[in-house]
Order: C-alpha cells, then structure tokens, then sequence
C-alpha cells in the first residue's frame, strides 16, 4: 500500500472481489401462491397485507412450510423452532441474511458483505464488540435531545394541514436523520438512504447481476463518504471505522463499508416501520390512545407490545449442510425465513397472542432477535420509537386512520406501514 489512506478504499466490497465466484443462480419465481405451505413466497401481496393470518395458519397445519422459489427454502412459524435456529450457529450460517435469488460464495466468510450480521463464529464476536461501544443505553441518550427537536421539525411542517402521511412525512425521517447523524452522512442524503433500502430490502427477485448493480451503487456511495471524511476528519461512526483495529491490523475495505451498509440500512427501514406500525395501531385503536395520553408511564411498556405485536424484522440464514431437521429435510444452502413475527404471535408463547395488550406484563418478545446477532441497536431504535410517539402524543392527541383502504405495507422481510394517510387535530 503506498502513502494515502486514501489508497485503502478504492472500490466497493464487491467489486474488489472479482475473484470470487458469483453466487448460486437460480430461477426467478413470482406469482400468486399455490400453497403457502409448499409454495410460500414473502414477497406477494398477500403476505404484505396480512402476513400474520398465512402464518397463524401455518403454524396450525404444517409448522415448517417449505417454498422452491428462491432456489428452495423454509419458514418455521413456531416460537420453539425459531428460537432454536437462531441459536444454533453450527448448522444455520448467516453469510446471506437477506432471502433472494443470490446466495453469496462461501469465500465471503467471514466477514460477509456487511458484519457482523453477515459473519459467523468466531469472527462474528469480534466483529460485532467493536461496535458494543457506540449502542449502549448512555451512548444513545446524547442523540435524544436532536432526535426531539427533529420530530418537533416535522410536525412544525404539518401546520395547515388536515391529512398527513405518517409513514412518509413523518416515521421514516427520524431513522434517516438519526443515522446519518451518527455516521457524519449529508442530512440531505434522506431520499438516497430510501433508494439503498428498497434495492438492498426489497429488490430481492431480481437477476443476480442486476441486484449486484444496485448494491454497488450502495458501496460506491460509502467509499464516496469514506474518501471524504479522509479529507474532512471528524468525530463519528465513519472515522471510528476507518480508525479501528482488529488482530493488531486497520479494518479490510470491505469491513468498514459493510458495517457502515449494515448500520445505514438496519437503522433505518426497521425503526420506521415500528414506529409507522405503532401509529396505525394507535390511529385505528382511540382506546389504546386515550390510555396513553392519561398514563404517559405506560408508553414503554406499550412500546414492547407494540414490537412483538407488529415485529418488523424477519431475517434469513442459510442451511450449512444437507440434514434432517425437525421431521424435514434441509438441503445444503436451502434458505430459512426466519420469522420473529411469528414466532411472537405463537399462542404456545404468548397469551393472547393475536391482540395488542399495550399493558402486557411479561413480554419476552423475539423483535430484536435471539441468540448472538441480537439487534446492537436495539437502544436506539427504543429511544427513537419512544420519542416518536411522545412527541407525535403531545402534538397531535387526536388522530384517525383518514382512508383504510389507503394504508399500505412494505414487501419482503421488513415490515411497515410505507403509505399511512391520518387525520389530524393538532395543538
Ligand atoms: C425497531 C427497530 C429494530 C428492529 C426491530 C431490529 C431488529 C433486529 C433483529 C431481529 C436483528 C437480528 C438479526 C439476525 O438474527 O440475523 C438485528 C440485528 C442488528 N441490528 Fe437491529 N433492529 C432495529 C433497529 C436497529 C437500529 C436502529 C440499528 C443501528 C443503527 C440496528 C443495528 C443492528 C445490527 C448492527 C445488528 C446485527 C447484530 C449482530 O449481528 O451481532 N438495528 N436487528
């Protein structure tokens, strides 16, 4: 390497692996479902309006639904099952964690294409400490005070107005301007990030070398930002990984982008989608409201029932080896959709599982995951979800879904409210 540092980051993590193989090729299926129990596919209309009717029926008939689209895959529904492969890292890897007609090489690991959500043991410890630092509860309080005064922004901007999108004016901003924040991004980036979230989340039925196109416009839009702090030190998540060490040597290239994608991409479709989903719940729900606004001290509590009711993440791993699992038998490389949605509506867990109990007492809910890869950022995501709604509660106590039928839901493994048209009185 000669003297810049500019000379480490010179092309995308994908694009400086020419060497590798491209990932297993496979069919591309779409199209209604035949059978969601051998045909299953999350990526129909029917699943993005009601993924929790297929899957309570699942969960009843055939607990671990098989589909060949996507080159073959599973999707248990059952808590005890989710749980037990999120756990086992021995026989689930997650080198691919995104569901899609493109299976990374194996030569990925073990960093994968963005750590640590995409390493296995033992490097996934390592990978994911360095990180610990910059998510703990102190860590995250000093982004509140900004995080308030950007919600107080956005409903500033509503004044004069009756009807408000939720989802779009309002949800998916905070997340946006949270992250960029903390990774010293252009504020203005915003419609960017939406365009890096949708290709990466939802263009996931594409042919291999398109999605690849779209993911490197991603990578070259880091690198972009990487050169630029280079030039313009500062002190933010970029720097800290540009800076930061492991076995004594700087982070790889494709290290540092793809933990900058990976925080870029889960910070922000997730906790829109939970704080969308929350105010639909409440728009639909003026009991619920009316509650909240006389007990403001129960809003953390209705805030985890909020998650595990309408959990917005579901995540993949891939089979390592062909074996038989639970009465089924996995091939190698078969994908697992592994549902935390499910397994958090699943009675033999919850009681009451179907209904929204925003005061249930014991709620060991499965939103930010299980086992090692539970969410890093599960302290942001509450203090942005948390001053969401108490600032939207004060400002706007009395709101109302404006148009049902208007409302729609993301597709694929994320799900939230993307179009949510409300009513407003403001104060
Ligand atoms: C309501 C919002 C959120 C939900 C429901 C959520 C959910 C999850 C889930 C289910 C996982 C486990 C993935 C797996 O098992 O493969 C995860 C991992 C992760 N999340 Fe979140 N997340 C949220 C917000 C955030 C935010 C705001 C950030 C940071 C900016 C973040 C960063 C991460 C990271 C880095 C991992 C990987 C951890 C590891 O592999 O060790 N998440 N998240």
């Amino acid at each position: 390497m000669t003297g810049s540092p500019h000379d480490r980051f010179t092309a995308g993590p994908l694009d400086d692996r020419d060497d590798l193989p491209l990932g297993t090729r496979n069919e591309i299926i779409t199209g209604p479902v035949s059978d969601w129990a051998t045909d299953f596919s999350h990526l129909e209309p029917q699943w993005a309006a009601d993924c929790y009717e297929i899957q309570d029926d699942l969960r009843q008939r055939c607990p671990i639904a098989r589909t060949g689209r996507f080159g073959g895959g599973w999707l248990p529904t059952r808590y005890e099952d989710v749980s037990a492969i999120a756990y086992d890292t021995e026989r689930f890897s997650s080198r691919s964690i995104i569901m899609s007609n493109f299976r990374p090489p194996r030569e990925i690991a073990p960093i994968g294409g963005s750590p640590p959500i995409s390493s296995d043991p033992p490097f996934h410890h390592d990978a994911r400490k360095l990180l610990l630092p910059a998510f703990t509860k102190s860590a995250v309080s000093k982004q509140e005070p900004t995080t308030r005064a950007f919600c107080h922004s956005l409903i500033d901007a509503f004044a004069g107005r009756d009807v408000v999108d939720a989802a779009a004016d309002y949800a998916q901003h905070i997340p946006m301007r949270v992250i960029a924040d903390m990774l010293g991004f252009p504020q203005q980036d915003g419609p960017r990030f939406r365009e890096f979230v949708e290709n990466t989340l939802e263009g996931v039925n594409l042919p291999p070398d398109e999605r690849i196109a779209r993911m490197t416009k991603l990578f070259d839009y880091l690198i972009e930002q990487i050169h630029d702090h280079l030039d313009n030190p500062r002190e933010d998540l970029t720097t800290f990984l540009i800076d930061a060490e492991l076995y004594g040597n700087k982070l790889e290239p494709r290290h540092v982008a793809g933990a900058m994608a990976l925080l870029l991409i889960a910070g922000i479709d997730t906790t829109w989608s939970a704080i969308g989903a929350s105010l639909w719940h409440l728009a639909k729900t003026p009991a619920d409201t009316g509650r909240l606004l006389a007990e403001p001290g129960l809003l953390p509590t209705a805030i985890e029932e909020f998650l595990r009711a309408y959990a917005p993440v579901t995540m993949a791993r891939l089979v390592r080896q062909d074996m038989r699992w639970q009465g089924v038998d996995m091939k190698a490389d078969d994908w697992i959709l592994l549902s935390f949605p499910a397994a958090n509506r699943d009675p033999a867990q919850f009681d009451r599982a179907d209904q929204v109990v925003i005061d249930r007492e014991v709620n060991r809910h499965a939103a930010f995951g299980l086992g090692i890869h539970r969410c890093l950022g599960s302290h942001l995501a509450r203090m942005e979800i948390r001053v969401a709604l108490e600032v939207w509660l004060a400002r706007i106590p009395a709101f109302s879904l404006a148009d049902p039928a208007a409302v729609t839901w993301s597709t694929g493994q994320i799900r939230g409210p993307r179009a949510l048209p409300l009513r407003i009185a403001q104060h």
